[in-house]
């Protein structure tokens, strides 16, 4: 039997996705041979409420020089970490020190660099780290950890805010980390961190959150047993519609700020969801299978009456619903995405060909699944005279029209 990641005990197996390439590892075809697999598999500790991996890669095999997310690809995202920025400056006083974990192409920390905020971005993927040095964010290319931390602060002295996005969820070793996150902050320091948030995935059915970066799904009741136990407590928590549904967490020391009344709010709406049980994860598990079988089903049938599948958007969250269900480029042609170092390559796994963002309206599938189900918004308006069908599978598998969205 596996250990909780956090508090060591025994972990409750719930669901295997099975064999699971490394999410964001496009490839090209003289690498099939060679290609990393693992077992993509959840368990669910009933002693700290953490919905976690139960293997994953090691970081080195994930975040490395040619790593393929690029945080600012999205206007969207670009429009909602421009006014992370301005939140953060706002709750600091005179000369403040903040912190980013995992910065990535320093999309908010520009923002934060661009008004001289003393400022340190943490970005082990060097690729990445070498565009946000270029928007003159102050970056080191590390994994962030209790011993970086030292350094930091033996460097720089303490900050008075410690930001990550969709980072936290990422690494492994948390109560080594939040030793770190301790250390590093001012007696009123805040840790402020946002990622995609269990109650979304539970209720939404959005497994495609999880796949080998996504170590921890977390919750209010988890979150504040894992950072609980390094004296750190749970002040705020704000709901966003960001990758589908996030949660922000905000931490400080123990008694140093009130709590804020949403925190008992999500404490509850979990205890009614049941995170703290056994049973939801039960469900989610088969929710899950549920929802694999009509995904398949459709796609089979749409393949059959001989209309052109395409996938839009080559994510990260799109390996494991390719891989899981088991669709290959029997069942869909191509998938188009605008990041340049995807285009000419492989979807990891399935090996469907992905292609520049034009070929969409070039060559127009009859339906086009949307991976990037999180970014509706902005692709349904990009995407305004493409007069297809578009697919989804959250909350449940759907055809839509765009008009509609
Ligand atoms: N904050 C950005 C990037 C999220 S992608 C955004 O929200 O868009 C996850 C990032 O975490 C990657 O850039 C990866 O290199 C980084 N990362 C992974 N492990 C890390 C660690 N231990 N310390 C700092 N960054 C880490
Ligand atoms: P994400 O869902 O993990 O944020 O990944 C976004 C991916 O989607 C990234 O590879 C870029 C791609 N993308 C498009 O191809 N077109 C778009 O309009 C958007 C918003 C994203
Ligand atoms: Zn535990």
């Amino acid at each position: 039997m596996s250990e909780c990641r956090i508090c060591k005990s025994s972990l409750h197996k719930i669901i295997s996705f099975g064999k699971m390439p490394i999410a964001n590892a496009f490839l090209e075809e003289s690498q099939f041979s060679s290609e990393h697999f693992f077992e993509l598999a959840c368990g669910y500790c009933e002693k700290c409420f953490m919905f976690q991996l139960i293997d994953q890669p090691t970081p080195e095999i994930m975040f490395h020089d040619e790593y393929a997310f690029f945080s600012q690809t999205s206007k969207h995202m670009c429009n909602h970490f421009e006014g992370v920025a301005n939140k953060l400056i706002s709750l600091t006083r005179e000369d403040p020190f903040i912190v980013e974990i995992g910065c990535n192409d320093g999309i908010m920390l520009k923002h934060v660099a661009s008004k001289n905020i003393r400022h340190l971005g943490i970005e082990p993927s060097g690729n990445v780290a070498k565009i946000a040095n270029s928007h003159g964010v102050s970056t080191v290319s590390e994994f962030f950890n209790s011993s970086t931390a030292d350094t930091i602060l033996s460097k720089n002295g303490t900050a008075d805010i410690i930001y990550s996005a969709n980072v936290m969820c990422h690494i492994p070793d948390i109560p080594d980390l939040a030793l770190g996150v301790v250390n590093l902050l001012s007696d009123d320091g805040r840790l402020i961190f946002e990622d995609p948030y269990l109650g979304d995935i539970l209720e939404k059915t959005s497994y495609d959150q999880i796949y080998d970066e996504h170590v921890y799904l977390f919750s209010l009741h988890s979150v504040s047993q894992a950072f609980g136990a390094v004296g750190l407590e749970l002040i705020n928590c704000e709901h966003l519609d960001t990758h589908g549904g996030s949660m922000r967490y905000t931490l400080a020391k123990s008694g140093v700020y009130p709590v804020s009344s949403n925190v008992r709010q999500y404490l509850d709406y979990e205890r009614r969801l049941g995170v703290n049980r056994i049973d939801p994860y039960v469900e989610f598990r088969n929710n899950c299978e549920r929802s694999k079988k009509a995904l398949r089903q459709l796609l089979q049938q749409l393949k059959e009456n001989g209309h052109k599948v395409a996938g839009y958007a080559a994510t990260s969250k799109s390996t494991t619903i390719l891989n899981y269900c088991g669709i290959d480029s029997s069942l869909i042609d191509y998938i188009t995405d605008t990041t340049p170092i995807k285009q000419g390559k492989f979807s990891p796994g399935m090996h469907i060909p992905i292609v520049p963002a034009t070929h969409f309206s070039e060559s127009p599938p009859d339906y086009a699944f949307l991976f990037a189900w999180n970014h509706l918004k902005e692709i349904m308006a990009k995407e305004s005279n493409f007069d297809g069908n578009w697919i989804t599978h959250v909350p449940e598998v759907n055809i839509f029209q765009g008009e509609l969205a």
